[in-house]
């Protein structure tokens, strides 16, 4: 099962201070397609992870709506909200492994508290394999490099197999080549399970293996370029030269 994301004229901003409001974003308007991969990009303070928690209700818009599959993101309301929070896979920077659980216990963790209607230590064990780390499962999180944490924070993310998967700079703890293997692994999975998939990240490399990227500026989208199959990567790289720190 996969979702479409669709955003109308959301808007967010913060108060600094008793005059003063930061517009983190400004009437955003994005549709995603079912089963898509968007990388959201633009330099740091332009609101793409405060696209990325409006989206999964870890923040609410002041105005607009939000909707993902048959839920009005923007009314969600106690349970109903824990509910739908529980139903998206959420990758962060920083892995956020709990560091007294084996790698294990860390994928089950979101479900621990919750009867379910499938053996969620078969499915921990299936996911630690669908990210190359079934011989690890009784490790501690500090035995494992940072790729293999964000592995770990990976399956943990799809446990409740969710139709939406958002990703918040997950390569930006690691180092290239290890980021290139996170994010081979995010786009297979997204495949495999089917998902909606949407990924905040400075880096050109790691958006242009998206098939759309959206460049946000002061909380504005100022760009929207779809990346068809098949176009080489230094052409898509040439093409959003613009879409680095800074632009
Ligand atoms: N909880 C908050 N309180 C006040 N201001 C905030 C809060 N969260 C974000 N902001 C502000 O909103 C704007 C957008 O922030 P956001 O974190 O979404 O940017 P970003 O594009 O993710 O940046 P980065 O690339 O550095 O992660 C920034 O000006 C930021 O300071
Ligand atoms: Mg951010």
């Amino acid at each position: 099962m996969t979702v479409p994301v669709e955003l109308r004229d959301v808007s967010r901003s913060y108060a600094m201070g008793p005059e003063q409001e930061i517009r983190a974003l400004h009437r955003i308007t994005i549709s995603v397609r079912p089963g898509s991969a968007v990388a959201i990009t633009g330099p740091s303070g332009s609101g793409k992870s405060t696209l990325l928690h409006v989206i999964g209700a870890m923040d609410v818009s002041d105005e607009g709506s939000v909707r993902v599959g048959d839920v009005d993101v923007t009314n969600l309301k106690g349970a109903e909200q824990a509910d739908y929070r529980r139903s998206i896979g959420f990758v962060f920077q920083k892995f956020h492994l709990l560091p007294a659980l084996t790698i294990v216990d860390n994928v089950v963790a979101p479900l621990l508290p919750f009867r379910t209607s499938f053996d969620k230590w078969s499915r921990a064990s299936e996911l630690l394999a669908a990210v190359g780390l079934e011989d690890r499962a009784d490790s501690l999180p500090a035995r494992l490099s940072g790729g293999q944490q964000q592995r770990v924070a990976i399956a943990r993310a799809l446990i409740n197999d969710p139709a939406l998967l958002l990703a918040d700079e997950p390569t930006g703890n690691l180092d290239s080549e290890t980021g290139t293997e996170i994010m081979d692994l995010l786009l297979r999975l997204r495949t495999e399970h089917g998902m909606t998939f949407l990924i905040a990240t400075h880096d050109p490399v790691v958006a242009s293996r998206c098939e759309r990227i959206v460049r946000l500026k002061d909380g504005e989208v100022v760009d929207d370029v779809d990346i068809e199959s098949g176009v080489h990567y230094d052409e898509v790289l040439g093409r959003i030269a613009g879409l680095g720190p800074g632009a």
